[in-house]
């Protein structure tokens, strides 16, 4: 029944959204491939993806579309959680099929989950169905259908994709296991003299301007949650973590990159719904540049297919290494 409901849901989605209108972004301005970096990746937020709402699709087909122009290829696409609004499975296959029809321009892609994707549902046979559908896109890469956390060496650095361990509704748990994990693979990569670039749906308490970009609700609204200061104590034991996150919703500004000192914390706007704050453009991320001696971030207006213009607090930044 529950099939049946969604493939009929997923005709739905489809016709609502052949009935609205996608950016097309400005071929003539592409993301490039540098052959002079060591990785070269796009990360998106929230793309939340909903049966009920055709313009989050039109939002993330141009994403896709601008990362359909690349010169080159990129060595990843990340999105940071809150794939899809309710974790249905209609919502995976329309993001899929959306992710598939450019995913040549990637040469492998992760997801960590968000509380959309987990929230009110079983945690192990969701935790199966996102792994599906990070498997269902060409080049998608997971761990275990045990847990949602993993760790992968990438060109010059290490990716570690961190997860709740239970169906949470707005934070994370994070339990003691994946937390001493972290620390071990941290210290991995910090031994190797490699960045880890730690990605986790949920930031850190009083950073990327939280309060004010959860619109101001509470201190411990739009954070981690209850293992937020263990998860803080994790990254002040080493000087290579970059951690980078969804969850806010907030347009490029001041507040999406902050140097917290020995980790660096940077917040993406979403790429599907619309952003908060002054800078409220539709189908926005972040493009990263690995060098040998340091770290690019360029936030990315896909839907208009170029980059945001530096004079944009928070549109580049240059993390030296
Ligand atoms: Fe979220």
């Amino acid at each position: 029944m529950g099939n049946l409901l969604d493939r009929y849901s997923g005709k739905i989605m489809r016709t609502a959204f052949s009935a609205v209108s996608v950016e097309e972004p400005d071929a003539g301005t592409p993301i490039e491939r540098d052959e002079n970096a060591l990785a070269v990746f796009a990360v998106w937020g929230d793309p939340q993806i909903s049966s009920l709402s055709p313009l989050r699709t039109a939002r993330l087909s141009a994403a896709c579309r601008d990362i359909g122009n690349t010169r080159g290829t990129l060595d990843s696409l990340i999105i940071l959680g809150d794939v899809t609004e309710f974790g249905r499975e209609c919502e995976y296959e329309m993001t899929a099929e959306l992710l598939n029809s450019v995913s040549d321009k990637f040469s492998t892609f992760f997801a960590v989950p968000g509380n959309h994707d987990v929230r009110m549902r079983g945690y192990h046979k969701q935790l199966r169905k996102f792994n599906s559908f990070v498997r269902s896109v060409r080049n998608g890469v997971t761990g275990s259908d045990e847990r949602y956390w993993f760790s992968r060496d990438m060109n010059g650095c290490k990716f570690i994709m961190m997860g709740t361990d239970a169906a949470t509704f707005e934070g994370a748990y994070l339990n003691s296991r994946q937390l001493a994990w972290l620390d071990r693979e941290i210290s991995d990569a910090e031994k190797k003299g490699q960045p880890a670039f730690v990605f986790n749906h949920q930031t850190l308490k009083n950073t990327n301007g939280l309060p004010l970009t959860w619109l101001g609700k509470g201190n411990w609204r739009g954070t981690v949650g209850w293992q937020n200061d263990k998860l803080l104590g994790i990254f002040e034991r080493h000087n290579n973590v970059i951690f980078i996150t969804g969850h806010l919703h907030y347009g490029i500004s001041r507040y999406n990159y902050e140097d917290c000192g020995c980790f660096k914390a940077l917040s993406l706007p979403t790429v599907g719904v619309v952003n908060h704050g002054d800078f409220s453009e539709n189908s926005q991320g972040y493009v990263i540049f690995l060098y040998e001696d340091r770290i690019e971030l360029r936030a990315r207006l896909h839907g208009k297919g170029i980059y945001v213009d530096e004079s944009v607090p928070g549109a580049k930044v240059i993390i030296p290494r």
